[in-house]
């Protein structure tokens, strides 16, 4: 792939909330996960863990949750991925609370773009209550989720969100 192919790539990525109701198949998922393994991390010490979650049951519980978005239930899967503060915080600290959030999120994306690469659909979805995830999905008290993410077989075309020109995001040298 060359780098304006790349380019092309991510631009032709965007959230889709409405999926066909066939699963993904056990490579599409180990695809997606095998591309998570290869994330950076801060010491590389991995401190992100994710919940694949393909129980209607657990599914429907975590749309709920997630104050009753509906691309939430009617994904086949959800990868709930999750910050692991005590992997990061036994050699940062404090600090290793922030790392834990940028390796989780780290995985996240790469985990969108394999599933693109795939030619599936996702939505990242911030929006829920912790809480009420960390309890449907039994999570340790030192492991937060971060996001859920919504996959499936997209129905909708891929439509473009507007985005602010670049040059509004870019400081050279000082603010
Ligand atoms: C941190 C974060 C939280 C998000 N939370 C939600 C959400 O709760 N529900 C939702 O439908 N989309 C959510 N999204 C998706 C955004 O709405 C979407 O990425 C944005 O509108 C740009 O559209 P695009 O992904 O199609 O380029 C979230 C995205 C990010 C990065």
């Amino acid at each position: 792939m060359d780098s304006s192919d790349f380019l092309g790539f991510l631009s032709a990525r965007s959230s889709v909330r409405e999926y066909e109701e066939t699963p993904l198949s056990e490579d599409e998922i180990t695809y997606i996960m095998s591309c998570a393994g290869t994330v950076p991390s801060a010491g590389n010490l991995e401190a992100w863990d994710v919940v694949v979650v393909t129980d209607a049951e657990l599914r429907l519980a975590l749309a709920e949750a997630a104050f009753g978005q509906e691309h939430v239930g009617k994904a086949p899967v959800l990868f709930v991925v999750c910050a692991n503060y005590v992997r990061s915080m036994s050699q940062y600290g404090e600090r290793g609370i922030l790392y834990a959030v940028q390796d989780a999120t780290i995985a996240c994306t790469y985990m969108m773009l394999a599933a693109h690469a795939r030619g599936l659909a996702t939505c990242w979805t911030g929006a829920f209550d912790e809480d009420d995830v960390r309890e449907i999905l039994g999570l340790p008290p030192h492991v937060r989720p971060l996001v859920i993410l919504a996959a499936g077989h997209g129905r909708q075309p891929i439509r473009r969100a507007e985005r602010m020109d670049i040059g509004e995001h870019v400081h050279h040298d000082t603010w």
